[in-house]
């Protein structure tokens, strides 16, 4: 079996599970106290579909701790993304936290996930809600060309608490818009729009206010969701998930899965 370097509070001579991948830390950036984004290198043989989440681990320990997390970068990036919160005591994240560049992550080999955009019906317009690190998936969605084959728009809500988590979903759709090699295809397609709960922002107030409000929609200058046109994913907690879910169904929306694609899919943000 191999050995690993060792990352933060490793131990030597741990050895990689059969059903893992080793893979280097390649770049780290903490937003806030609360909020940091890693890159890995990527294995040649890793597939998955945009949207789709992984279990990650840190070979620390003989018998290492996984969690999930939705890979944010689109499914022909070169490296893999994260985005993660710290968990304070958090069996992982305490450790993940203070991950650095050259450091082993491991990465199991099999991806999955609902957010995928073959669990949705083709429509006109692709609403993606997410909340705090629930951006994750929709990182991945917004940079893939098939989103932009199957939806003439795409709108990515993101709600934070504080208007400094929101940067991370600034940045993205900056970079998105201004990449040399997807710009073109998202060009007047991708609309971002950011609100936060608990500082003053351009946009305040939780996503399911300002969509049962239909602020949202005068704000965006379209018109209210319908299930003709409009297809929606949600990713944030559990309880944001249930509003949300059910203004949508307010709206005729039906929950689609992989193996019966329909109108709108959810998936949970999954905590380090
Ligand atoms: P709020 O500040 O009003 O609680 P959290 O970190 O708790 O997951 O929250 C992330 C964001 O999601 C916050 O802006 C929070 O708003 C919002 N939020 C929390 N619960 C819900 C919910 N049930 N429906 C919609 N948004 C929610």
């Amino acid at each position: 079996m191999d050995t690993l370097a060792l990352a933060d509070g490793a131990r030597p001579h741990i050895a990689i599970p059969a059903n893992c991948f080793a893979e280097t830390v390649t770049s780290v950036h903490h937003y806030t106290d609360f909020l940091f984004k890693f890159r890995i290198t990527r294995p040649a043989s890793f597939r998955f579909r945009s949207g789709e989440f992984v279990m990650i681990g840190l070979p620390n320990a003989e018998k290492p701790v996984f969690r999930a997390y939705s890979i944010a970068s689109p499914s022909w990036d070169e490296e893999l993304e994260f985005f993660s919160i710290k968990v304070p005591n958090g069996p992982l994240t305490e450790h993940l936290q203070k991950i650095q560049i050259g450091d082993t992550i491991l990465l199991r080999k099999k991806s999955t996930g609902t957010l995928v955009n073959d669990a949705l019906i083709p429509g006109k317009r692709l609403y993606m809600f997410s909340t705090g690190t629930g951006i994750a998936p929709f990182a991945s969605l917004i940079r893939d060309p098939e989103t932009y084959e199957k939806f003439d728009q795409v709108i990515l809500t993101h709600t934070c608490r504080e208007v400094a988590e929101l940067a991370y979903g600034e940045e993205l759709v900056d970079r998105t818009i201004n990449d040399p090699l997807v710009g073109e295809m998202v060009d007047g397609k991708l609309v971002y729009y950011g609100s936060a709960t608990r500082e003053p922002h351009a946009h305040t107030g939780r996503i399911t206010d300002l969509l049962a409000s239909g602020q949202l929609f005068t704000d965006l200058g379209l018109p209210p969701i319908n299930p003709d046109e409009d297809r929606a994913m949600i990713c944030g907690s559990m309880a944001m998930i249930n509003d949300t879910k059910a203004i949508l169904e307010g709206f005729g929306l039906t929950e689609g899965a992989n193996n019966a694609p329909s109108t709108y899919v959810v998936e949970r943000a999954f905590v380090g």
